[in-house]
């Protein structure tokens, strides 16, 4: 039986082409399973999961949450905000008395890039990350490239443009890691400010001009602003950016072909994408969050059977 070739899931960047396969072909089995009336399967009856978000989250949270219960694992639930966190724990210790509640995995968000393989190499359990700062969000980018695969077919040989924020996004890196390695070609476009300075040795083409990457491009990831990451202003106002990185239905009527339009979501309705181009046919926004759920049951069941072993 084949597996995957890492312990944890802590970024794109620790996976091979053969992984991601493998995570595709098994949530196709999940997918069918989700659709079922009875959408449960015992598989994880003796697996505790910990969900621990440091950071905010609605989609991602639930996303694994409900991943997990259709897998029938135990699940507990943590909030740092509600938590001894703000009384000055250190989280290796915040995590270890979780674990000494006999938790086998643990999914956990949090504001500092880096903090989900810090954790991997003081913990017994079996880490994935769901978002450590502006670093990785790699089960966004395996349910972004597994809704391409869904609509166009294949991702080897699309030309996919990321837009927006690249500079804050954990969810472009992760993106770019996980598009390059099944064969597409990636553009970043985006404010010069928001673009990073050498992002061009990942790889990508790099346009500042929309329209000629929309032309270009067969989809388009369009990505939020993080405002809560900046410190400072990097373009003069919301309305100027929406001028000139913003998608909307006039423009996206004007291309040469039909584009494939993703978000990762939380949109800003009217900044990034206007209301008709995010609920427009083009859009699969929604296919990509039905599609997390059997992803990230994916990635949980394939990492619990090495845990079993
Ligand atoms: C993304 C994130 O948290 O990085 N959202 C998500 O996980 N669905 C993107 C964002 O916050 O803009």
């Amino acid at each position: 039986m084949s597996e995957l070739s890492v312990n944890h899931l802590l970024g794109i960047k620790y996976l091979n082409k053969k992984d991601i396969e493998l995570i595709f072909e098994t949530a196709d089995h999940f997918k069918e399973v989700i659709n079922r009336p009875i959408k449960k399967v015992p598989s994880l009856r003796d697996i505790t999961i910990a969900n621990l978000f440091f950071e905010n989250s609605t989609r991602t949270k639930l996303s694994f949450e409900l991943a997990e219960k259709r897998l029938s694992a135990d699940v507990i639930n943590f909030s740092a905000s509600q938590s001894s966190v703000k009384k000055g724990e250190t989280l290796i210790d915040t995590v270890n008395n979780i674990l000494s509640m006999k938790v086998d995995m643990v999914v956990m968000r949090h504001p500092n890039p880096g903090a989900s393989v810090f954790l991997s190499q003081h913990v017994s359990a079996s880490i994935i990350n769901a978002g450590d700062g502006a670093h990785e969000h790699p089960t966004q980018a395996l349910l972004d490239s597994y809704s391409i695969r869904e609509r166009l077919g294949e991702v080897s040989g699309k030309n996919v443009v990321i837009v927006g924020d690249i500079l804050h996004s954990r969810v472009a890196l992760s993106n770019i890691y996980a598009l390059k390695l099944q064969g597409a070609n990636v553009m970043v476009c985006g404010p010069k400010t928001l673009l990073p300075k050498h992002i061009d040795k990942l790889g990508v083409k790099v346009e500042t001009n929309l329209r000629k990457a929309l032309n270009w491009c067969d989809v388009a990831n369009m990505l939020r602003v993080q405002n809560e990451r900046m410190e400072i202003s990097y373009f003069p106002s919301t309305r100027e950016y929406t001028q000139q990185f913003g998608v909307n239905k006039t423009l996206l009527d004007s291309l040469d072909k039909k584009i494939t339009i993703m978000h990762p979501g939380p949109i800003n309705r009217g900044v990034e994408i206007t209301s008709d181009v995010a609920d427009s046919k083009q859009a699969i926004i929604l296919d990509q969050v039905q599609n997390g759920v059997a992803v990230r049951m994916a990635v949980i069941y394939l990492l619990a059977s090495k845990i079993k072993q």
